[in-house]
């Protein structure tokens, strides 16, 4: 399976140049929360990409030495034009990890500057839009270098590497609606790739918007990869799973019917089954905060008061998506700013919609 993203010719030789990549931030509607081997996903997984918070990286690489090829790999992290070597170790794992299918990334070395542009300390993972605006820039470089591929090859190897750098990052390539996972209501879906959603989708979800309301703007306590990891022994695991499996099948009813208190039931029960996952993991967990249950409660009373279609999904953090239909944006934002506001850190939240994935952005 993984054969077919092993480069079959040699490349062509390439001196220095420079390549740039933007590649937003997703939201996963029915969530992502264990794996296994290389970055493979226990359950099937399937988000809106989004169109305001992305991560634009500029990736300069230069030919080295045949003596110093050996050893560890040559790059440097710039995140806003600072150097940050605590992004290092990621990288370095990142890379050994594509080697294999980028075997290139061995002879050269690389300058990555990259910046987000949603506040760095929001607590938003940058992870997925980071590691697909890096993935796409490799893919590029590979393909000067091997000149021919498809531009649907070009996408699904550039998402198979993004993956393996995070495992949300394999959705962002594309947009609106891109699955994850191998499942047999998605033609065409994989474990090793991310794939973008053409079955019938309402009007209504073409435009959703999603308000992210910034709780907690810290470091996260428990990092993705070790709540991943808990749900290798959890007691709930399989059963988990097999739900997952089961929302996807609604799911896409309801894209395709633009029932949106089905949707609103199905998008809820997922964040929270989400946390109920880290909740009863051992260790246990909790990333939610005060402000997270109140901004929870505020929506259920205004949503039961208004009729407004409006929910919310979690990621592995305390902030809080508010997702609604693009006809309702005034009330709801209205709503944010004199109710919910209150809760965010300094007041902060970012307004973004749906949106259509990564643009190349080389000069
Ligand atoms: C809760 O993709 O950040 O956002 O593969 O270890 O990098 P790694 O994990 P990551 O996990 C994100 C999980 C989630 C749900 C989701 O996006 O599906």
């Amino acid at each position: 399976m993984t054969e077919e993203f092993i480069p079959k010719k040699s490349y062509r030789n390439t001196p220095t140049g420079e390549v740039s990549y933007e590649s937003p931030s997703n939201i996963a509607l029915i969530k992502y929360w264990g794996k296994y081997g290389e970055q493979l996903p226990k359950n099937t997984s399937l988000s809106f990409t989004l169109n305001n918070c992305k991560t634009t990286t500029r990736l300069q690489y230069t030919p080295i030495k045949p003596e110093t090829k050996v050893g560890s790999f040559h790059f440097e992290v710039f995140l806003d034009k600072e150097r940050k070597p605590t992004f290092e170790p990621k990288i370095a794992q990142f890379l050994t990890r594509i080697e294999p299918y980028l075997p290139f990334v061995r002879d050269y070395k690389f300058v990555i500057h990259t910046s987000n542009s949603f506040p760095h300390s929001s607590g938003i993972a940058s992870s997925a839009s980071g590691m697909s605006a890096l993935a796409l820039c490799l893919l590029k470089i590979e393909q000067d270098m091997l000149p021919g591929r498809s531009q649907e090859d070009f996408l699904k190897k550039a998402s198979f590497i993004a993956r393996l750098g995070s495992g949300s990052a394999c959705r962002s390539i594309a947009g609106p609606l891109v699955s994850w996972g191998k499942h047999d209501a998605l033609p065409g879906s994989s474990a090793y790739y991310g794939t973008l959603y053409t079955g019938a989708v309402n009007a209504v979800f073409s435009t959703f918007q999603d308000t992210i309301l910034l709780v907690d703007t810290g470091k996260k306590e428990v990092s993705s990869s070790v709540g991943h990891n808990l749900m290798n022994d959890h007691t709930y695991a399989e059963n988990r799973f097999k739900q997952a499996d089961t929302h996807i099948n609604q799911l896409l009813d309801i894209l395709r019917t633009g029932d949106l208190d089905a949707f609103m039931a199905l998008v809820e029960q997922e964040a929270l089954t989400l946390h109920a996952m880290m909740m009863t993991s051992r260790p246990y967990f909790i990333l939610m905060k005060e402000n997270t249950l109140s901004i929870i409660n505020k929506i259920w009373i205004y949503r039961k008061n208004t009729c407004v279609p409006v929910c919310f999904t979690l990621d592995a953090g305390a902030n809080v998506h508010v997702l609604y239909p693009e006809k309702y944006k005034e009330k709801v934002l209205k709503f944010i700013k004199n109710e919910l506001a209150m809760h965010c850190q300094d007041g902060k939240y970012i307004c973004d919609h749906t949106g259509y994935g990564a643009k190349s952005i080389t000069k």
